[in-house]
């Protein structure tokens, strides 16, 4: 039952996170591109009124007049709508999913018994999620500080940028040696989804509330506050693609449990990143396709080190029967994977997918042998495969 609950909890959660996901980032987007379609005011009366920029659109029937004014429009009404909420809730509803999917079951998803480094691979459950909650800390608090010191006054943004991209390499390097693959990727996605919604509730929100405070009071706003906000949300832009991939590689363990783990997350966070300013610079008329390009040469490299690398020749002492793989199946996989699984934590076959049966493991043969071969499964090892029983799986789908 409590299984039972922990699962249709997930559901929810995952369903609210990805609305609220897409509320943000679209939103998010949208004003990107507002503000880089802008164009000097046409009207002699918008020119008196200050305004910087505008942009006409046609949208669901009708037609749309934006004005963007910088700091000081002639009048400010009350009923300024306000973006924080989307951020909040994606970022709230994605550490509750977090919550039930990996620290309520940490010794399964986030303890890797197979880390190179022997105190991550010796770690109990509970170190395993104060560590990856540490992480999303660190993580900021790391970013930030770097936002800080390096480009206080946004003179040295190149700079901070190239920081940045150094820092998640260092993060998708750290947490694939020290957690399971699957837990790495989702882990660095939600240092930077952190960064993100730390960015709004921490730097732009209240930037935006001391410029408006100012202008209620009739003094001019510190322009400061705007350029911060916008140095923030320009790194939140940059993060989106990154952050997206890396919360669905999750269905895709090809992207996470070979040995260039680390290396395919950083091409996805750069590729991603890329990928995003050639539609940056497309909204304000440039067409550089050098980006995309770039990009997708990047995806490329992700396939080519993500392939399967070719099974080793099936060893010599003959051929594995399917009544063999059958055993084995039964002793390491079955505990999760059946209509009725006894592994505590689980309610239903994961990934629905289940072993009871011959014919199941003869249809899934490439994907046993995919994961099996990777030492994705079983999950953290739990059953206790050897090696001898991994190469009879090998030898057996190379039939
Ligand atoms: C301790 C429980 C457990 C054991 C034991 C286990 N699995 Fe899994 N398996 C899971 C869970 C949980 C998932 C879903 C994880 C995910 O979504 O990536 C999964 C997913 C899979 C997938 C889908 C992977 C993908 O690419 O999405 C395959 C195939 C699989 N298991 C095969 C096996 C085989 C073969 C064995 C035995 C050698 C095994 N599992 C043992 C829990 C287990």
């Amino acid at each position: 039952m409590e299984a039972f609950a922990l699962e249709f909890g997930n559901l929810l959660l995952r369903w609210l996170h990805v609305i609220a996901a897409i509320a943000w980032i679209g939103e998010s987007i949208y004003f990107v591109m507002l503000d880089n379609s802008l164009h000097p005011p046409r009207g002699e009366q918008s020119k008196k009124l200050g305004v910087f920029g505008e942009m006409w659109s046609v949208h669901g029937g009708g037609f749309y007049h934006n004005q963007k004014y910088l700091t000081n429009p002639a009048e400010l009404p009350n009923d300024l709508h306000w973006s924080f909420w989307k951020a909040y809730v994606t970022w709230l509803s994605g550490f509750g999913l977090f919550t039930v999917l990996y620290l309520f079951n940490p010794a399964f998803y986030l303890v890797n018994p197979g880390s190179p480094w022997a105190w991550a691979a010796a770690m109990s459950g509970t170190q395993a999620s104060v560590l990856a909650v540490a992480f999303l800390v660190l993580g900021y608090v790391l970013y930030s500080q770097m936002c800080r010191r390096i480009s206080p006054n946004m003179e040295d943004d190149g700079l901070l940028s190239a920081a940045v991209g150094v820092m998640m390499v260092a993060v998708a390097y750290l947490s694939t040696q020290i957690f399971p693959g699957r837990a790495a990727f989702l882990i660095t996605g939600a240092v930077m989804a952190t960064c993100m919604s730390a960015n709004v509730f921490f730097w732009i929100i209240p930037g935006q509330r001391r410029m408006v405070d100012a202008l209620k009071a009739g003094q001019a706003p510190n322009p400061l506050d705007g350029q911060r906000g916008k140095q923030r949300s320009v790194h939140n832009t940059y993060f989106t693609l990154p952050v997206v991939f890396l919360m669905l590689s999750n269905h895709y363990s090809f992207t996470y449990s070979g040995p260039y783990a680390w290396i395919i997350m950083s091409l996805f966070i750069f590729a991603g990143a890329v990928i995003r300013q050639y539609f940056v610079l497309r909204h304000s008329g440039k067409n550089q396709l050098a980006y995309p390009i770039v990009g997708v040469v990047m995806l490329l490299a992700i396939g080519w080190l993500a392939a399967p690398a070719a099974t080793p020749a099936a060893d010599a002492k003959g051929v594995v029967s399917l009544d063999q793989v059958r055993t084995i199946v039964a002793a390491r996989c079955v505990e999760c994977h059946s209509a009725k699984p006894t592994q505590a934590g689980f309610a239903s076959a994961p990934a629905g997918i289940m072993f009871d049966a011959a014919d199941q493991i003869v249809a899934r043969a490439a994907q046993i042998k995919q994961v099996v071969a990777s030492r994705y499964m079983p999950l953290a090892n739990m059953t206790k495969m050897t090696d001898a029983e991994r190469a009879a799986i090998a030898s057996w789908t190379q039939q």
